[in-house]
């Protein structure tokens, strides 16, 4: 008798395990794609549209795309040592009223505050 049950008693915990394990490997990768999009450039709209005062998100959303990921220029000049060239006031201008071919704009007054302030500190 119990000879015939034992292959389906091992199929069923063989089943058991598997769905155990299929269980947190999902638990894990959602917890990943969470983390990923709270680091990522969602951050913006998890606010619920409230602008973020992170200075290196926005940056990173609305200036990179010129100035480069690591400050280091592309299309833009050179942003690494700009604090020791120009004071936060004449980067706050920069940023809100465009320069040659860098477009006004790219970020709200408030926002265009923090940038100024953070990339004065780059001396
Ligand atoms: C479309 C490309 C582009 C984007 C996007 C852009 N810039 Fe620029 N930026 C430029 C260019 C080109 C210049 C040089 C303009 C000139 O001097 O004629 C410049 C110049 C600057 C300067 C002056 C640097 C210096 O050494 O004189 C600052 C500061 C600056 N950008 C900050 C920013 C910030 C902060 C952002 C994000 C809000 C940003 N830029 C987004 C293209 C861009």
């Amino acid at each position: 008798m119990n000879r015939h049950i034992l292959p389906f008693a091992i199929i069923a915990i063989v089943g058991i395990f598997a769905a155990v394990i299929v269980y947190y490997i999902g638990v894990s990768q959602r917890e990943d794609i969470r983390l990923a999009e709270e680091n990522g450039e969602e951050v913006v709209e998890e606010n619920g549209g409230e602008t973020t005062t992170d200075a290196e998100s926005i940056y990173a959303s609305s200036c990179a795309s010129c100035h480069g990921a690591d400050l280091t220029g592309g299309v833009g000049p050179d942003l690494t040592t700009v604090g020791s060239k120009l004071s936060k006031e004449e980067i706050e201008d920069i940023i809100n009223n465009g320069i040659g071919s860098m477009p006004a704009g790219l970020v709200g007054p408030e926002e265009a505050t923090v940038l100024a302030e953070w990339l004065s500190e780059k001396q």
